[in-house]
């Protein structure tokens, strides 16, 4: 089948390659120029593991093609992907320009029958406004040509994005059109072939559905750290709650990890833009803005708890940080804890000494060269003659790490732990003074 893909973003990106091995004809088109550019030499701009290959494959079999020519995209694909980035405005809604944009410029290329598929995370109503924006550019053309509107929420966790394409738990299509739906039923085939995972529905709910799976799981999260904080004031532990609570099916051992707050592209935009679309039609939603900001506060624990082990004054210490992606696998650090809590040592007059196995670039593009940041090689390095250790995300190589190299490398054998990497009785055991998140026992 042939697609096109507008936008070579995470998401796009991933579909793209994804349709392609499949055995598609798929067109990817951005305007980056740049990203075009190294596109077509083959180069990923994102790390996610398995992307390059499936890329690089598929781009050299020629099922995979990448151009900034929007006129191209249109006249190749039958499915019209719309994957461009949909930015929190500053009252939180989701910013739709470029949405809309590509809405336009289908209308203003499309010469047949298209299905026009939103995947970008869009606040309901948005599939109307597309339909409007591509029926306005055929109208302004003199032409009548049909045409349907989809939306097809992703539900793709970076990290693990290749893997949750190719096996969903669910393939969400919200259409009008009972042919349309028999079509992307016919795409996803490749996808959906030990038992049917499709579920169609209408267009608004299937454009809810992604915002309330967000909501859901980013609302396990605060729930957690709530209940963290409240069992850290009374003396019991939260990993041995969440083992109590997770062992009820009905609530599962799943996304109920404590910790220093959630991050990424994904659950605080779009709580905040939930949150907002519940204002809009004058309700408000008490619970999402609790979850909100319960997840601002849950970022600052961390540094808190610095700041009085240290008797309230930082000035000229020095943090070993290990972790700036917002979780492990990505070298994304879009809202992470690591950037809360290093911001506020530094406001405190200290200085961090972080490391993290993918994020060093990003970190470097974000905050520059700067004195009180000093980028390290590896995790030792970052550990040495610094105050403590602070762990912001759970990568697998901080795991077990050489415990003695870094007490004795460390000015003060504290260990500040983030994301309860660390069994408590077993660091105390090393010489460590530790905190973890919630573990009223070993405070
Ligand atoms: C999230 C969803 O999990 C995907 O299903 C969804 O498709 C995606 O957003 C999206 O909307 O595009 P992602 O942002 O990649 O995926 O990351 P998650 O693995 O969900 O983690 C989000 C944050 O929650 C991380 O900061 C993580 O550390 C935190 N987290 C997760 C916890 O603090 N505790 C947990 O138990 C689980």
């Amino acid at each position: 089948m042939k697609v096109t893909i507008f936008g070579s973003g995470y998401v796009g990106l991933v579909t793209g390659a994804c349709f392609a091995d499949a055995g598609n004809d798929v067109v990817c088109v951005d305007i980056n120029a740049e990203r075009v550019e190294q596109l077509q030499r083959g180069e990923v701009p994102i790390y996610e593991p398995g992307l390059d290959d499936m890329v690089s494959f598929n781009h050299d079999e020629g099922r995979l093609r990448f151009t900034t020519d929007p006129a191209e995209g249109v006249r190749h694909g039958l499915f019209q992907f719309i994957a461009v980035g949909t930015p929190a405005d500053e009252d939180g809604s989701a910013d739709l320009q470029h949405v809309l944009s590509v809405a336009r410029t289908i209308g203003d290329h499309m010469d047949d029958y298209r299905v026009v598929v939103g995947k970008s995370t869009v606040p309901v109503g948005t599939a109307d406004r597309v339909r409007a924006a591509v029926a306005e550019q055929l109208a302004a053309r003199g032409e009548r040509i049909e045409f349907d509107v989809v939306s097809n929420p992703e539900f793709l966790k970076e990290g693990a994005a290749i893997e949750d394409f190719v096996k969903p738990e669910r393939i969400i299509v919200g259409t009008d059109n009972p042919r349309t739906g028999e079509l992307m039923k016919a795409l996803y085939a490749p996808f959906n072939r030990s038992h049917d995972r499709l579920i169609t529905m209408d267009i608004r709910s299937a454009e809810l559905t992604k915002y309330a799976s967000n909501a859901m799981l980013a609302t396990k999260i605060s729930f957690m750290n709530e209940l963290s904080n409240m069992a850290e004031r009374l003396g019991a532990d939260v990993e041995q709650i969440r083992l109590g609570m997770g062992s009820d099916p009905r609530i599962g051992y799943h996304f109920i990890y404590p910790g220093c707050g959630y991050g990424g592209s994904c659950f605080p935009k779009d709580v905040q833009a939930l949150t907002r679309t519940g204002h809009d039609y004058g309700y408000r939603p008490e619970l999402l803005e609790a979850v909100e900001s319960v997840n601002r506060r849950q970022k600052q624990v961390l540094a808190e708890r610095i700041r009085e082990h240290f008797g309230g004054d930082l000035g000229g210490r020095t943090f070993a940080l290990w972790g700036l992606a917002f979780k492990p696998n990505t070298d994304d650090m879009r809202e992470a804890p690591s950037r809360v809590i290093m911001e506020a040592l530094w406001e405190a007059g200290a200085a961090v000494q972080a490391y993290d196995p993918e994020a060093m670039d990003e970190a470097e593009r974000i905050y520059g060269r700067r004195d009180d940041l000093q980028l390290c090689d590896n995790l030792y390095d970052a550990v040495e003659d610094a105050d403590a250790l602070v762990v912001c995300t759970e990568w697998q190589v901080f795991r077990s790490p050489d415990f003695e190299r870094i007490r004795d490398a460390l000015r003060y054998p504290v260990v500040f732990d983030g994301r309860n990497v660390y069994p408590p009785a077993m660091m105390e055991a090393l010489g460590f003074t530790y905190y973890g998140m919630g573990r009223g026992e070993s405070i």
